[in-house]
């Protein structure tokens, strides 16, 4: 497996800056690097390998439909969609799915589906299109999701944006009413805002937000890209306050590494997309569905929702209890199998420190190290990722 002649020269453009090491394989819970090094992987693709590497079940599933039929165009029917799409469904509430390939994009179809809310609301387009979403948001790197989101770093060097962006404090329900205008269509947030640093939503602020929406004949929309799919221990995080959405998006998770992304609609909605509204090449495919079908799947035989609320029970307790033994550590957020270590100052260094030890995690905005493990991740293994960040944590405070 080893492969030690790594090519130093690259033909990429440098957009994600220089990699630490190649990863070249995974099974389960671990990654090996391009010099035989094991690694507990805790980024999971960054919420991406919802059943950890290659799991046999869901390698069988995907490579028995790539014998099948790899790809066709949405112009036709596609059985494993539509299974996926009535899954999902059963999974959320009475509603319709569309695909695509990536969070953005299924965001981009979100903000649309708010354009044409609007348009429909008042009988005319082009004035009743405003998104308010939430500050230290990130909904994606198209247009529309950097217009959404209201962060420097993700902005910068693309003026002009989308016009028709608000901004207003997560969590406060009085800074959303006061941004309402007459030519607000949409409230979107994510429900665990993931790279900004894991900050939920309260299950109080998602009920405020419900009825704002519902007084104000807007949409509530919300991007469960990073936060669905089990990763909370509810289907989607949003879950937890038992209210209706009218519109969600989701990615990452839901294919399990192959890419896949979807919209669903509330029934009542759902027929603002009609034939030629919206499109995709890929969305969708026999291979992607039927990667996702896998994916959810096995999250049922394996009883994986219980296992992360059983699993996330013990172990958040005890990644809390850091706080108060380490100084380095400001605060712990999070639910489920989504966590962020808050560090007092940046945390590479004991990113680096973690990945020295054979434990990878990932940063996040606000000085933030998000804990991602696949929701198969064993009782061993946390228990193992705790006592090395202890570690860890003793030896950077010396
Ligand atoms: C909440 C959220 N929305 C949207 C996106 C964009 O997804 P993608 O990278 O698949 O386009 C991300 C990616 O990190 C995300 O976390």
């Amino acid at each position: 497996m080893n492969h030690t002649n790594r090519s130093k020269q690259s033909y990429l453009i440098p957009n994600y800056g220089e990699a630490p090491f190649d990863i070249i394989k995974g099974q389960g819970s671990y990654v090996w690097d391009h010099l035989g090094e094991r690694y507990l992987d805790f980024a999971s693709g960054i919420a991406v390998n919802t059943l950890g590497h290659c799991n046999p079940e869901f390698v069988s599933r995907v490579s028995s439909q790539m014998n099948d039929l790899i790809h066709c165009s949405n112009l036709f029917g596609i059985q494993k969609q539509r299974d996926l799409a009535e899954k999902l469904v059963h999974y959320i509430a009475p509603g319709k799915m569309l695909f695509c390939n990536s969070g953005a994009e299924a965001n981009e179809a979100l903000l649309k589906l708010a354009r044409l809310h609007g348009a429909k609301r008042i009988g005319k387009e082009g004035q009743n299109f405003h998104v308010i979403c939430a500050e230290n948001a990130f909904h994606g790197r198209t247009f529309g999701g950097m217009s959404a989101t209201p962060q420097e770093k993700v902005q910068n060097g693309f003026a002009p944006l989308l016009e028709g962006f608000s901004f207003a404090k997560l969590n406060d329900i009085g800074s959303f009413r006061s941004k309402i205008t007459e030519q607000t269509a949409a409230i979107m947030v994510e429900t665990i805002q993931g790279e900004g640093g894991i900050h939920p939503c309260s299950t109080e602020f998602l009920r405020e937000l419900r009825a704002l929406c519902d007084e104000h004949q807007i949409l509530l929309i919300l991007d469960e890209v990073q936060c669905g799919i089990g990763r909370t221990g509810n289907f989607l995080a949003y879950q937890k306050a038992e209210i209706v959405p009218d519109a969600i998006g989701l990615a990452k998770g839901l294919g399990g590494g192959y890419p896949i992304g979807a919209i669903w609609v509330k029934e009542e909605f759902s027929n603002l997309f009609q034939p030629g509204s919206h499109g995709t090449t890929f969305g969708g495919s026999p291979l992607a569905s039927a990667a996702a079908l896998a994916v959810l799947d096995i999250m049922e035989e394996q009883n994986l929702l219980s296992q992360v609320q059983e699993l996330s029970a013990r172990w958040l307790p005890r990644l809390h209890d850091l706080k108060a033994e380490y100084d380095f550590i400001e605060d712990i957020r999070g639910e489920g199998l989504m966590v962020g270590i808050v560090c007092k100052q940046n945390p590479a260094n004991f990113i680096q420190q973690l990945r020295n030890s054979k434990l990878i995690t990932v940063p996040a905005g606000g000085n933030v190290i998000r804990l991602l493990p696949p929701l198969n991740v064993t009782q061993e293994q946390l228990d193992w990722a705790l006592s090395t960040m202890k570690q860890t944590l003793s030896n950077l405070q010396k």
